[in-house]
């Protein structure tokens, strides 16, 4: 039975919410492996637009388990706000589990985020100052806080204890801000831990449990394959793996279970925060990408920050595609291109008299590099009505085929709009 990883290919905000929305229908786990809630997913369904930042897209689909995965880290303010916005509008969360493991992002961290933003001045990496860095720093340095210690007072009040005693000297001497209070903080993550209470359980049997009675299982991804904290453009990066083996390591299923890892791109590319990006445009094809203007403009969903964009670059792409193993493309907003009479595509990077065709290690190489550029006609007919791959325009077809071509993977689907029937459908994985 199917068990696909579904991840991000680009630098995020591939628009892997609406894929997964339209592929939970058919699983009956839906584990999010990694990630907080630096992440933002809109999904559009028949209930409606939703953003969601923690909880899985499977939500919608009451037949469906959803797991918060040992490898997320968690804001339970923002998990309960979720939790109860979902609630409001008819969307039950009876089905939706968080593993004892996954750890959890505290005040200090948000903190430690942004008083360290603020403090690279120029260099900033441009994070989503959500505590995302610090809360993974904590759980590699071992002084994290997981969200099963919500559930034990006295375990929570120990390694609170051992954790402030570190963070509060970080904070008052380093930083000069204010020390947090040892008991206030214990009393409002204590009260965190009753109102999750339901939800927190050790996930590792239901996961056993569906893999033993070959369910169809979806792993969730956040942020994007080249974000990835080893293979991306360090320090540019989140710190986590976001990618194929995160997705192993996040959920707790072994990499030989995988039967699919499903890259979902744009038609196009974005970035948010600072960073490399060879392919950016700016002027008025950067507008056309943006849409600005259009509901569904090139703007975080967590952050509100204005995506950076450009052409599609199949190097970036390439390499993301092996890294990960990614069998099958989930290609979004091919109707972002529908004005444009010539679409490029960056087949190649040069610098100086040598051609690269996979991205170097060293950033400030990276951003000399030229892209070198394919061009290929645009098809200038609407296709947000389109439901079957032959009826594109055969110009949006050849773009799609040559995307496919030079990533050396095949087809999944195309999205031509953020509806839940503006996926067309060409190979099933599950
Ligand atoms: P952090 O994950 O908040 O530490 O941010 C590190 C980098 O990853 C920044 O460039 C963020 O803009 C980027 N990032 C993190 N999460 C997302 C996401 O879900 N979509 C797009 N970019 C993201």
């Amino acid at each position: 039975m199917p068990v696909v990883a579904v991840i991000g290919a680009q630098w995020g905000d591939e628009g892997k919410g609406h894929i997964v929305d339209i592929l939970a229908e058919r699983a009956r786990l839906v584990i999010r492996y990694g990630g907080g809630n630096n992440a933002g997913h809109t999904v559009v369904n028949r209930q409606g637009t939703f953003k969601l930042h923690i909880v899985p897209s499977g939500v919608f689909d009451p037949a469906t388990v959803n797991i918060i995965g040992s490898g997320v880290v968690v804001d339970p303010a923002v998990l309960l706000r979720e939790i109860a916005d979902l609630e409001t509008r008819g969307i039950s969360t009876t089905r939706l589990f968080i593993s004892d493991r996954a750890h959890v992002i505290m005040p200090y961290h948000v903190m430690q985020d942004q008083l360290d933003e603020a403090a690279r001045g120029e260099a900033k990496i441009g994070t989503t100052g959500r505590g995302i860095g610090p809360a993974y720093a904590d759980k590699m340095t071992r002084i994290g806080i997981r969200m099963g210690d919500l559930l034990h007072e006295e375990t929570l009040l120990r390694r609170l204890r051992q954790a402030l005693d570190v963070k509060n000297r970080l904070l008052t001497t380093l930083y000069g801000a204010q020390p947090l209070s040892l008991h206030e903080t214990f009393l409002k993550y204590l009260e965190y831990g009753s109102k999750l209470d339901r939800h927190v359980t050790d996930v590792h049997p239901i996961v056993q449990r569906a893999l033993e009675k070959d369910m169809p299982i979806l792993l969730e991804g956040a942020q994007g394959a080249l974000l990835d904290i080893d293979h991306g453009t360090y320090p540019y990066v989140t710190s986590s793996p976001p990618g194929a083996a995160g997705a192993c390591q996040g959920s707790g299923i072994a990499p030989s279970y995988l039967t699919s890892v499903i890259g979902v791109c744009k038609a196009y590319t974005t970035r948010v925060g600072e960073g490399p990006f060879p392919t950016e445009v700016d002027g008025a094809t950067a507008d056309t990408l943006r849409q600005i203007g259009t509901p569904w403009a090139e703007v975080g969903t967590t952050t509100g920050r204005l995506r950076r964009v450009g052409w599609f670059d199949a190097v970036m792409m390439r390499y993301a595609a092996r890294l990960n193993g990614i069998d099958t493309l989930a290609i979004t907003k091919l109707d972002v291109l529908d004005t444009l009479p010539r679409i490029k595509i960056c087949v190649g990077y040069r610098r100086n008299d040598t051609e690269l065709d996979y991205p170097p290690a060293n950033n400030a190489v990276l951003s000399q590099v030229e892209p070198i550029y394919e061009e290929l006609p645009g098809w200038q007919t609407p296709t947000t009505a389109v439901r079957s791959f032959d009826r594109l325009p055969a110009e949006a077809r050849a773009y799609v085929a040559r995307v496919c071509e030079l990533v050396g993977v095949r087809l999944g689907m195309v999205s031509i709009g953020p509806a839940h029937d503006q996926i067309i459908e060409v190979n099933r994985v599950i």
